[in-house]
């Protein structure tokens, strides 16, 4: 997403935002589809090698159907972790046969429904799962449920623990030393055909050894499947790249496809990535409002109307986004200011002692590269309104892709006692 100044008023892909709060209030998610498209073609050209390659959009980092149609019509397929991520897809027009589904708690109303969907396959977390699907699959007569083993290769992603998904103790994937006992049940389960191995090590992973050290047991595993007669089609290395959200510097896609290619070798594999983040964290901005300046004894509190409600991640992960002022204010005194909402918990913070001009109740700050775990994770707490969300065209025409909530919607399914 292009964020400019332009006589000293910022612009995302050349449209003042002052106008966009005004056309579709605050607090406002912003996302830029020429942005989406330049990622995805980006990373599309990385993967490109001498096996095909799908890249499946892991649509838990920004699921509304806008974003899902854009990667889908340019071939992406996609990476669904619920029964309500695999109704997105679809509903998004994401074909059916480059849906894979991971997670590691898919219920049995989840899995008739990918079952009938008839997706490309279910990445398997556990024995008891494994069960499940094939006793499902059983029931829907003849059926054989495409599967891939999602193991845990243990390796750290050095990335924040609570995004940390590649270590043993953690509740991701298959043990190593469990899959050969796995593998044999499902030879002799003719309801389950396994077609493939996959791993996800984390989010936010700014380094590329962990994705060697991944890749190259994942690959190694394949090597002796295949080796033993087993008709493997693909590997899926996962997503978790890392973005650069203030002083990071995560590998860029063409360092992270030369890796997994490398990585690969000589199989005769489709290679298949998830990643999220890295395809919309950086084309998605949170417009807020400033309502109130606070002095206090000790510090000054800028108030804004998004709150944590919108964006967890400074709350969740002590992420920092960068947050810039709408209208640059030459003359207003730069100092440390906190940049807070009005959700009743102290932890409500987006940024701590940051130095800016300060601003004005009324102004309007933007919060970039929101696009990824913002608007997705957003709830209702506090009884707020959750955001509307829009998206900019290659034509710079701004579409309304997610109505602002009205108060109707907070108390839809909600009944008195009789
Ligand atoms: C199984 C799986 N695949 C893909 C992703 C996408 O990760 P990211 O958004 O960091 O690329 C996640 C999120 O952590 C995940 O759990």
């Amino acid at each position: 997403m292009t964020v400019t100044y332009r006589s000293g008023l910022l612009h995302l892909d050349n449209l003042p935002i002052d106008a966009l709060a005004d056309q579709f209030g605050t607090p406002l998610y912003a996302y830029s589809k020429p942005t989406l498209i330049e990622s995805a073609r980006t990373l599309d050209a990385a993967l490109t090698g001498h096996t095909p390659h799908l890249i499946c959009y892991a649509v838990k980092a920004n699921p509304n159907l806008a974003i899902i149609q854009t990667f889908a019509q340019l071939g992406f397929g996609a990476d669904v972790t619920s029964g309500g991520e695999l109704f997105r897809a679809i509903q998004a027009g994401v074909p059916l046969d480059r849906i894979v589904y991971s997670g590691v708690g898919k219920t049995s109303g989840e899995i008739n429904q990918a079952i009938e969907a008839q997706i490309k396959a279910f990445h398997v977390e556990s024995e008891a799962e494994l069960h499940l699907i094939a006793s499902i699959a059983h029931f829907f007569a003849g059926s054989k449920a495409p599967i891939a083993l999602r193991v845990n290769v243990d390796v750290d992603p050095h990335t924040h623990p609570n995004i940390s998904t590649g270590k043993q103790e953690t509740k991701f994937g298959i043990a190593w030393e469990s899959v050969p006992a796995l593998i044999q049940q499902i030879k002799q389960t003719p309801s389950l055909r396994l077609i493939g191995l996959s791993v996800h090590i984390g989010s936010q992973i700014t380094e590329l050894q962990p994705y060697r050290e991944a890749a190259d047991r994942i690959v190694g595993m394949a090597r002796i499947l295949m080796g033993e007669g087993l008709p493997l089609e693909y590997i899926d290395f996962g997503g978790g790249l890392g973005v650069r959200y203030s002083d990071e510097s995560p590998p860029t896609f063409a360092e992270w496809g030369r890796t997994l290619r490398d990585a690969l070798g000589d199989l005769p594999l489709t290679l298949v990535v998830e990643p999220g983040r890295s395809l919309v964290a950086s084309a998605g901005v949170l417009i807020t409002r400033v309502l109130y300046v606070k002095q206090t004894p000790t510090k000054t509190f800028v108030i804004v109307d998004a709150g944590m409600n919108d964006l967890i991640r400074p709350m969740l992960y002590g992420a920092h986004h960068p947050i810039w002022p709408v209208t640059q204010r030459e003359n207003a005194p730069k100092m440390a200011v906190d940049i807070v909402g009005p959700v009743c918990e102290t932890t409500d913070i987006f940024a701590s002692q940051i130095q800016m001009p300060l601003p004005e109740s009324g102004d309007l700050l933007a919060i970039l590269h929101a696009g990824a775990y913002g608007s997705s994770m957003a709830s209702n707490y506090n009884s707020r309104l959750r955001a509307a969300e829009i998206m900019i065209d290659q034509a710079g025409t701004a579409h309304i892709i997610r109505q602002r909530e009205t108060l109707d919607d907070l108390i839809r399914g909600e009944h008195f006692l009789p």
